[in-house]
């Protein structure tokens, strides 16, 4: 006897962090887009994955550029989260509209958002069609961090930075501590 109930295969895996991906197009255009789905796939080397629908505009310019900078946002930015959520690049400039500010990367021409504490500077090594998303395989070429509220690992400082995450029905923050690993 169990009370579990056998649903239908889903992706009801949550909560997730939000990021924020930006890219530059080969006419020299920038983009963002919102991301939940996003993660860490290898630590040596760094490697990261992103799932984006092909219908997206900034689908199109990875493909182009075969690179895009992950930058995380924080709780500040839940406006600017939403409106990269909602709205395409191919009728705003994101940028513009979100009050963001476009920095050069050091190893890629993507720009970094100045804004946000961390940015993954990332060169796409994979792609693979995986359905209803692409997901694209990237390697981390370079990490930039906001020095003032990191430590000198590059850590964000606890009380510097308050992540935003997806959860079934909406955003959330980050609860306390529950102690070191
Ligand atoms: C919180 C949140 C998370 C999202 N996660 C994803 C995602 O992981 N993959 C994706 O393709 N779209 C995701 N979206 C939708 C895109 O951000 C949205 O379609 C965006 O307008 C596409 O912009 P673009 O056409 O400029 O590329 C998300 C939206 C929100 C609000």
């Amino acid at each position: 006897m169990t009370n579990k109930r056998i649903l239908e295969p889903a992706t009801t895996l949550r909560p997730l962090p939000v990021v924020l991906l930006s890219c530059r197009d080969t006419n020299g255009e920038n983009n963002i887009i919102t991301l939940a789905y996003a993660g860490i796939m290898c630590a040596r080397p760094p490697v990261v994955t992103v799932g984006i629908r092909p219908a997206t505009h900034s689908h199109g310019i990875i493909c182009r550029t075969r690179e895009f900078v992950i930058n995380l946002p924080g709780e500040e930015h839940l406006e600017a989260i939403q409106l990269c959520g909602t709205k395409s690049g191919r009728q705003l400039d994101k940028f513009a509209a979100s009050g963001f500010t476009p920095v050069e990367a050091s190893r890629i021409k993507a720009p970094l958002i100045a804004e946000c504490i961390i940015s993954f500077e990332c060169t796409v090594r994979h792609v693979i069609g995986a359905g209803s998303h692409d997901v694209f395989m990237a390697e981390v070429l370079a990490v930039q961090v906001d020095q003032e509220r990191c430590d000198e690992r590059g850590w964000p400082l606890s009380g510097e930075h308050r992540p935003v995450m997806l959860n079934l029905g909406g955003y959330y923050g980050l609860g306390e501590s529950l102690g070191s690993r």
